[in-house]
């Protein structure tokens, strides 16, 4: 018989119950690997963005007691939906790190709980591993050499996966993340949370050459980012615009051009780097996941300038977070999972495995 947390030899089909809790989401899935495919059998997202946006950004304490409230109803509903009992899954899997620490200990504690008392194996996992996996749910369990982009609320990286599924840092940003630099400039053009999705809405109204906007470490010699200058330059630009309309409010036409001209600087920025990344590393898949991998110039621009290079964006369902990644990531790890995994403390800061 398995002990609690020690690993079975791979079997033919195994299913994975995941948690994901790191930030604002708090969401389980169940996910069958078979014959070297990944099938989401359910993946069940409970966000609580409705309770954040009033304060424009995700409150750490009302998130780990919304998850503490939500992460028994949604374990359920994933197993209803995937039509799976309990005693019929092969392991549990949950986020570590990184993320908000109240948060991540809801997840991984639920967790633990269930690996110990269903006596299956437990794996604990990477946010960024999730990530990386994410365009490659439903489809073969391999990843392929490639330069992926993982560009979220939280994080923007690129990382170069080799054929051996070995991950290798390239860069980061040096301040915001890209979608925190969406959420911040939505924020001040009083847009709401989360601001992403807004800005890309409005953009497509609006002339994306109309004002321009910095675009950091885009000349640079290395694979990193940096956001906060943008930033600040449209801060100041909607004063002076402000200052100089005869009412503070900024017209229509004017709210459109500056979203998508911030949404230009930020889009060039990623779609340069990340296509020199993979002309320097001499790769020809690219793949990018994250919340911001939904919005629609990222998508259209980096395909238009692609060629031949192959894109691999994340399905828009799986881009932003949710644990069916998890269990995707769990599953590429278990021949490494220990009894020892149960000790595994959370890692707000936890960085992405090298290996
Ligand atoms: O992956 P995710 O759920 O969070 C982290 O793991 O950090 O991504 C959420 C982020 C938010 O910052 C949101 O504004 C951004 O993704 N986002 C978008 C779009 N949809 C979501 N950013 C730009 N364009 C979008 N269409
Ligand atoms: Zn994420």
């Amino acid at each position: 018989m398995t002990r609690p947390g020690e690993a079975t030899a791979p079997q033919s089909a195994l299913i994975f119950l995941a948690l994901e809790t790191s930030c604002d989401e708090t969401s389980a899935a169940l996910v069958r690997r078979s014959r070297n495919r990944f099938e989401v059998l359910s993946n069940v997202v409970s966000s609580q963005i409705p309770l954040h946006r009033p304060y424009g950004g995700v409150v750490p304490e009302l998130a780990s007691r919304q998850h503490l409230a939500l992460v028994q109803p949604v374990v359920n509903r994933a197993l209803r939906a995937a039509r799976v009992s309990i005693r019929e899954i092969d392991g549990v899997a949950a986020t570590y790190g990184p993320g908000l620490a109240s948060s991540l200990l809801i997840g991984l504690t639920m967790a633990k709980a269930l690996a110990v008392s269903l006596r299956k194996p437990f794996v604990p996992v990477n946010h960024l591993e999730g990530h990386l996996w994410s365009p490659f749910l439903n489809d073969k369990a391999h990843m392929p050499p490639h330069i992926a982009l993982i560009v979220s609320g939280g994080h923007t990286l690129l990382v170069r996966v080799s054929a051996r599924c070995r991950a290798r840092l390239l860069g980061l940003t040096l301040d915001d993340a890209a979608g925190e630099a969406f959420d911040k400039v939505a924020k001040l053009l009083g847009l709401g949370y989360p601001g992403g999705p807004v800005i890309d809405r409005l953009a497509r109204e609006g002339n994306p050459a109309a004002i321009s906007f910095p675009r950091g470490l885009l000349q640079s010699d290395n694979w990193d980012f940096s956001f906060s200058g943008l930033k600040t330059a449209v801060l100041y630009f909607v004063k002076k615009l402000q200052a100089s309309n005869s009412e503070p409010r900024i017209s229509k036409k004017q709210l459109a051009d500056i979203c998508a001209s911030f949404q230009e600087a930020v889009v060039d920025v990623l779609v340069a780097k990340t296509l020199r990344a993979a002309q320097a590393h001499r790769l020809s898949l690219i793949t990018v996941s994250g919340g911001v991998a939904c919005n629609s110039r990222l998508r259209a621009k980096m395909r238009a300038q692609a060629s031949p290079l192959q894109i691999r964006f994340c399905e828009p369902r799986f881009c932003t977070d949710h644990a069916a990644m998890i269990a995707a990531a769990a599953f590429a790890r278990l021949h490494r999972a220990s009894k020892n995994d149960l000790q595994r403390d959370v890692e707000p800061n936890a960085r992405l495995p090298e290996n």
